[in-house]
């Protein structure tokens, strides 16, 4: 994804991307922030967007880093959470080498690693390693590969929403979808995002130079992924994967 296009979504922010902090209904991000959070920290929050995630981490540290690439997003933020003191802005592009990126304790990066370039990932990946001081602490969530293929089966299964998911009718579309499916590259709204295999997680994250502590789903209502999903459909819930790791 573009800068262009999260600079284009500012204006719809709210309407149009899906709320982690409040659907996340065990609050278990906002409790592992808490976990490893100190107010001597400077904590980064990496893709903040229009600042859902302010509320917690300013009263928990020093001060916060607000990193994102769009700078409409930054700017409702900033208009937003004027009342904060201790939020800088950033506007920078994690998809950049040589970025230059400020050191802190503890980072945050919530549902942000979602272009389907793999070198840009790389490179985001790389410059998450660069923003973390050594046993400081990054917590990152992604969308889960597996959730992803687990709805589509369901909705198979039971013929969901049957409009909302027609029958594939062009070979080049099937192409397209088949080749983005082996890199984890599946539409969300008709736009192309990454999602992760937790074992690709692991093993993205110790090549990037840190040590995975927890991996662990982050639960929604199956309302999130259907209009009208069945009622007796309960457990599993679809998921995100929330990483916590550790920069060695
Ligand atoms: C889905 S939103 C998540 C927002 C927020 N973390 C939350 O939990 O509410 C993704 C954010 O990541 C930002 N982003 C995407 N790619 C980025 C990049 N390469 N560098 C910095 N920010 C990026 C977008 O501008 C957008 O604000």
């Amino acid at each position: 994804m573009k800068r262009s296009y999260w600079e284009h979504m500012a204006e719809r922010y709210n309407d149009e991307i899906f709320d982690v902090r409040r659907q996340d209904k065990k609050a278990l991000i906002t409790q592992a922030i808490k976990k490893y959070a100190h107010p001597s920290h400077r904590i980064i929050d990496i893709g903040c967007a229009i600042g859902k995630w302010f509320p917690v981490l300013s009263p928990l540290c020093k001060e916060v880093i607000a990193l994102d690439i769009s700078s409409a997003n930054l700017k409702m933020a900033k208009a937003s959470f004027s009342q904060l003191s201790n939020i800088n802005y950033l506007q920078k592009d994690m998809s950049k080498p040589a970025v230059t990126l400020p050191v802190c304790e503890l980072g945050i990066c919530i549902n942000a690693i979602l272009t389907p370039l793999a070198k840009d990932r790389k490179i985001f990946f790389k410059n998450l390693s660069r923003c973390i001081a050594r046993k400081g602490k990054l917590i990152v969530t992604v969308p889960s590969l597996e959730s992803y293929l687990l709805s589509r089966r369901l909705q198979q299964e039971y013929d969901i929403d049957r409009s909302v998911f027609p029958k594939l009718s062009s070979p080049r579309k099937g192409l397209r979808n088949w080749n983005n499916l082996l890199q984890g590259v599946c539409d969300i709204d008709e736009v192309p995002h990454k999602h992760f295999l937790a074992e690709e997680l692991q093993l993205l994250f110790s090549r990037a130079g840190f040590t995975p502590l927890q991996i662990q789903k982050i639960e929604y209502s199956w309302k999130t992924e259907f209009n009208q999903p069945p009622s007796w459909l309960r457990k599993p819930y679809p998921w995100d994967w929330m990483i916590v790791a550790e920069r060695n």
